[in-house]
């Protein structure tokens, strides 16, 4: 039996836009409330430690509005911790964070690192929130995962979806491979799967159809599908897309 796959509609590029001209336009509040209207499981929203796009005030806004579960993307600094902990969201997702990135590149380094993330997830667990970490799709990444006490591992689903975009298909196909055993092993290390990262209608059916993988996070593309077809609508085709993947 497939179980269910849950679609998380990351808002952070509404809120670029707005940021572009300062102001309050557009509301990524606004396309919150729209996504759950058209079949979003949940709300991811990462806050950067220099706000470049979602801000404290978005996350207030969310945290007191969406009916839907957030999902809190942050680096493992203390400053995101306190904000973590005073919200208590329903998930928090630790990424990797650089000043000069255009978008979260690789994943985190959770096995250089085991000692200070186990620390750091402790008391979020203990607050309640579903602790993942967004993760290169690599064996060591995940052991180490599973050793710290995460819930969750999200697969960094990027290299796969660059390869596809360039059209080197050798490499494309090899990404998949590499997230379909390591979807496997995630689960059998007792991780809930998610993915994400670069996703769009072309690339998400494999990934979709892993029977490990829980849950999907995606925003760049349909934020910028949206500005054609209306945020519902590219909602609703991706949601489509990934339930025929699924079946
Ligand atoms: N998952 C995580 C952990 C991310 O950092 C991002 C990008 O912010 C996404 C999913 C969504 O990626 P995209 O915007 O490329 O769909």
């Amino acid at each position: 039996m497939t179980t269910s796959l849950r679609l998380g509609v990351n808002i952070d590029h509404v809120a670029t836009v707005r940021n572009a001209r300062g102001g309050d336009v557009p509301d990524p509040l606004r396309a919150a409330r729209m996504a759950e209207a058209a079949g979003a499981d949940g709300i991811t929203a990462h806050l950067r430690e220099d706000r470049r796009h979602i801000s404290d005030a978005d996350i207030d806004g969310l945290m007191r509005d969406l009916s839907v579960p957030l999902n809190l993307e942050m680096a493992a600094t203390d400053e995101m911790q306190a904000i973590a902990l005073r919200h208590r969201p329903h998930a928090v997702c630790l990424v990797p964070e650089r000043r000069e990135e255009r978008t979260t590149e690789g994943g985190l380094e959770v096995a250089r690192e085991e000692n200070r993330l186990a620390h750091f997830i402790a008391p979020l667990a203990e607050a309640g929130c579903r602790v993942s970490i967004f993760i290169a799709a690599d064996r060591p990444q995940i052991e180490a995962a599973a050793r710290i006490g995460a819930s969750v591992v999200e697969l960094h689903t990027g290299a796969y979806c660059d390869a596809h975009a360039e059209g080197r298909l050798a490499d494309r196909d090899a990404e998949l491979e590499r997230l379909t055993e390591m979807a496997a092993l995630a689960e059998a290390k007792g991780l809930e799967v998610h993915a994400g990262h670069g996703l769009t209608f072309e690339t998400v059916p494999p990934v979709a159809a892993l029977p490990q993988v829980r849950e999907l996070n995606i925003g760049h593309f349909l934020i910028g599908e949206a500005i054609f077809r209306g945020l519902e609508d590219a909602i609703g085709e991706m949601r489509r897309i990934m339930d025929a993947a699924r079946a």
